[in-house]
């Protein structure tokens, strides 16, 4: 049985139509109730509040993008829960924290403090950044608007930051992450001599609308290029991730991901891991897959591992230009 004050808190958030609030106690019952041992109950509210929050999601209204927008910012509802994501089990509470401060952001603001929901994603190519901004998306239920931040810049070059202050706008109408990619395009350093002055006003409209954005939006913006920011970027935002390449256990765990019914007991992951080494997610992820194609191809139930070693040397080549 819920508690007095869940019950009392189930009542005024229903009464102040605070819904996100309303799923927040109701999960509080579900621990409730798990730690009293009833844990079909409990599981039976987490999945009411899920189905609810789905429902929604679907009811969002998607404000359409001004025309002149339109090319630069692609929006997708993506189906990528945190499961996919193999990181460093740092970067794993850090994204669980921004999940949990956002279904739990009433209590917080009740309190004067605002959830973290201003992410900088730092790291090499195929580290899983986008990656990061869909499963945000999908665990928060919320659309994903990716900006083409390099493209913004070059094409509208002389109107960039009126580009950015329409965007900036934007979060305040429609709930959504926002997903600043190839962020660098503006991030460049601001004392840097090649700096022309109108990148300088780019970067520093920039600053100030995230420093004066109040928004209910999450904006994760990513680069892969970390000694071209600003300074006053890295304040700007609650958090910064950095992603690097994955080490033995994520490429191991990769592989399992993707190989899944493909791979079998007797993998020899030793001669696997080292044939790994030096790439990135995405390139192992492509690999992986090459292989699983291959033994789909010549209808074998398992991957063969001097196929996958192969193609993972594929990557390698692919990368040092050789063939
Ligand atoms: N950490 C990861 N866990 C699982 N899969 C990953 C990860 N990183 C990359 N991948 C795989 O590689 C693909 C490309 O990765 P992603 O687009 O997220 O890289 P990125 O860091 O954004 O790279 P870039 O800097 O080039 O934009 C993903 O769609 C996924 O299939
Ligand atoms: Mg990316």
């Amino acid at each position: 049985m819920a508690t007095a004050d869940q019950i009392k808190s189930l009542i005024s958030s229903y009464a102040t139509e605070d819904r996100e609030r309303f799923f927040a106690v109701a999960l509080q019952v579900a621990a409730h109730e798990a730690k009293q041992g009833h844990s079909s109950l409990a599981h039976e509210i987490r999945e009411l509040v899920d189905k609810e929050r789905r429902a929604q999601h679907k009811q969002l209204k998607v404000v359409p993008f001004p025309q002149d927008l339109k090319g630069l910012v692609i929006t997708e509802t993506p189906e990528v829960s945190m499961s996919k994501l193999v990181i460093t089990s740092s970067i794993e509470l850090r994204i669980r924290r921004v999940i949990e401060e956002y279904f739990q952001q009433s209590k917080l603001k009740a309190h004067g403090f605002s959830p973290r929901r201003k992410l900088l994603l730092v790291g090499s190519p195929g580290t899983g950044k986008t990656l990061t901004a869909k499963v945000l998306a999908h665990e928060l239920h919320l659309p994903l608007h990716i900006i083409q931040v390099d493209r913004l810049v070059t094409k509208f070059m002389g109107e960039t930051s009126a580009k950015l202050r329409q965007i900036f706008d934007l979060m305040r109408q429609e709930k959504a992450v926002y997903f600043f990619d190839e962020f660098d395009a503006i991030g460049g350093e601001r004392t840097l001599e090649n700096d022309v002055g109108e990148m300088r006003r780019v970067l520093n409209a920039f600053l100030q609308f995230i420093e004066q954005d109040q928004s209910d939006s999450l904006i994760v913006a990513a680069t892969n290029n970390p000694r071209l920011l600003d300074h006053a970027l890295f304040r700007r935002f609650d958090d910064v991730l950095h992603y690097e390449q994955p080490g033995k256990e994520e490429r191991q765990q990769l592989m399992k991901n993707i190989l899944a019914g493909f791979s079998n007991s007797r993998f020899s992951w030793t001669k696997l891991m080292s044939a790994s080494e030096g790439l990135s997610h995405a390139e192992i992820d492509q690999a992986c897959r090459d292989a699983v194609k291959l033994a789909i191809l010549s209808d074998q139930k398992t991957v063969a591992v001097p196929a996958l070693i192969d193609a993972l040397q594929q990557r390698h080549h692919a990368y040092h230009g050789r063939t």
